[in-house]
């Protein structure tokens, strides 16, 4: 119907002065599935109701992780008081990845990112948002996001998203609102760490637990039913002295980035050049960064275990939560895929939801925990290996500091065309 809106914008179209622009616009329109969202999914809303909007999923898969490898041996050999038993007894793992000295967080996310964007037939020209989930950025500013963007030389919005290990499921999850509603086509959700940057190797306790690496995924339109269903995402703030980052050599330090005049200036460069970062010098595998840094050396600090139990309850949780939210019983979950810090943490929620261990995917033993970095690849691995098929439902969860936790529930497939 010509209604009189339509009326008002013909008359501006007619009076405009610039006719070229006007006549390119009305010999293409823009096509009228980019004009108005497609009611492909039904999301419930706080308030009972019901809305229409795009089902968006992973269209693409992608990971990295650096050549150099550490086993638990090359962590007793180079001087950390632990042992194998210990650390495989304890966590499950058996070695992580580090990155080269010349290797920077952004170096690994462009890796993943581009095996990602390969995975789903894209180029970087496609992309509308970038979101990176880091708690190890390359700079305070710009943004890991930012320089990612400028790498793949893509031309699109890009921003770091804060949530530690659980990083990467939030930035799932807000790529999938960003589709839903139609403002943006193609979202890049990277997740990528060099942790080993604020490892203290003095610190057992630490130390052993963590790895460097990057996962990404394309996130876009997908059919109806399938993509993310439903998730769960929280902060416990109360629970933030637990697991952060401090100032070495100042266990009381506030590790703040950012403290008041009066306090420590941790920005400041230190009267004398701190310690090398490790004390592993001389070591023959060479697997730690010795490069002395002007830079207050900053470092984990982690009450293990309280956030082993804060861990233990919130995984099972949080991932009940987001079936519940889209309806799906826990039974008719066919893989789930959990932030992989610590294999007995797994295996707790696993239990908690009823899962078998066939139906969970654990590569901790492999990585470490690679924090932010750690779901993608799991997922990535896991969908490489044939564990997951199409029309399977995926359980993904990620904790971590903040204290924070975040929960998607996946149906995979469903891909359309990238030329729709
Ligand atoms: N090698 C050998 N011995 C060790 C080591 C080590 N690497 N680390 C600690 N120990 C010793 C301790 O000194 C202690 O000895 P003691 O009994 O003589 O005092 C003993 O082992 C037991 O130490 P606990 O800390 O009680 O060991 P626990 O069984 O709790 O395991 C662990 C420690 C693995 C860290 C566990 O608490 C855990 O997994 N916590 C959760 C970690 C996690 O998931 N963090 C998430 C990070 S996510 C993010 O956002 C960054």
């Amino acid at each position: 119907m010509f209604t009189s809106q339509y009326l008002e914008l013909f008359l501006t179209l007619e009076t405009h002065p610039d006719r070229t622009l006007i006549n390119a616009m009305i010999e293409s329109p823009v096509p009228e599935s980019e004009l108005s969202l497609s009611p492909h999914a039904q999301v419930q809303t706080g308030d009972g109701s019901t809305l229409n909007v795009r089902a968006a999923g992973i269209t693409g898969l992608g990971f990295y992780v650096p050549e150099r490898v550490l086993t638990n041996d090359d962590l007793q050999r180079l001087g950390v008081d632990t042992n194998d038993e210990w650390i495989r007894s304890r966590t499950g793992i058996r070695e992580r990845h580090i990155a080269a000295d010349t290797e920077t967080t952004a170096d690994l996310a462009e890796n993943a990112a581009r095996r990602a964007l390969e995975d789903a037939g894209l180029t970087p020209a496609s992309i509308d948002l970038i979101i990176v989930a880091t708690c190890t950025p390359d700079y305070q500013f710009p943004s890991t996001a930012s320089l990612l963007q400028n790498r793949l030389g893509a031309s699109c919005a890009a921003f770091d998203l804060g949530a530690a290990c659980s990083g990467w499921v939030y930035g799932l999850v807000v790529a999938q609102q960003f589709v839903a509603t139609g403002a943006a086509k193609t979202v890049l959700v990277v997740g990528a760490e060099a942790m080993s940057r604020i490892l203290d190797w003095n610190d057992r306790s630490t130390a052993v637990l963590f790895g460097d690496g990057a996962g990404a995924a394309v996130v876009q339109a997908v059919q109806s039913g399938y993509g993310v269903l439903g998730f769960d995402l929280g902060s416990d703030g109360s629970g933030g002295e637990l697991l952060k980052v401090v100032i070495d050599g100042e266990p009381a330090s506030s590790g703040l980035v950012f403290p008041p005049a009066d306090g420590h200036a941790a920005g400041a460069p230190p009267a004398e050049a701190p310690a090398d970062q490790s004390t592993l010098d001389g070591a023959s595998a060479g697997a730690v960064s010795t490069t002395p840094s002007l830079a207050p050396r900053r470092k984990i600090y982690q009450n293990g275990r309280e956030v082993y139990r804060f861990a233990v309850n919130v995984m099972g949780e949080s991932a009940l939560r987001a079936l519940t939210n889209c309806g799906v019983d826990p039974h008719n979950v066919n893989l789930f895929v959990p932030h992989q810090a610590n294999v007995r943490i797994i295996d707790a929620a696993a239990k908690r939801l009823g899962l078998t261990s066939d139906r969970v995917f654990v590569n901790v033993d492999k990585y470490g925990n690679t924090s932010a970095a750690s779901v993608a690849i799991a997922l990535c691995e896991a969908r490489d290996q044939g564990r997951i098929r199409a029309g399977d439902v995926i359980v993904t969860v990620g904790f971590g500091a903040g204290l924070t936790w975040a929960s998607a529930v996946l149906r995979w497939g469903g891909q359309k065309s990238n030329a729709q």
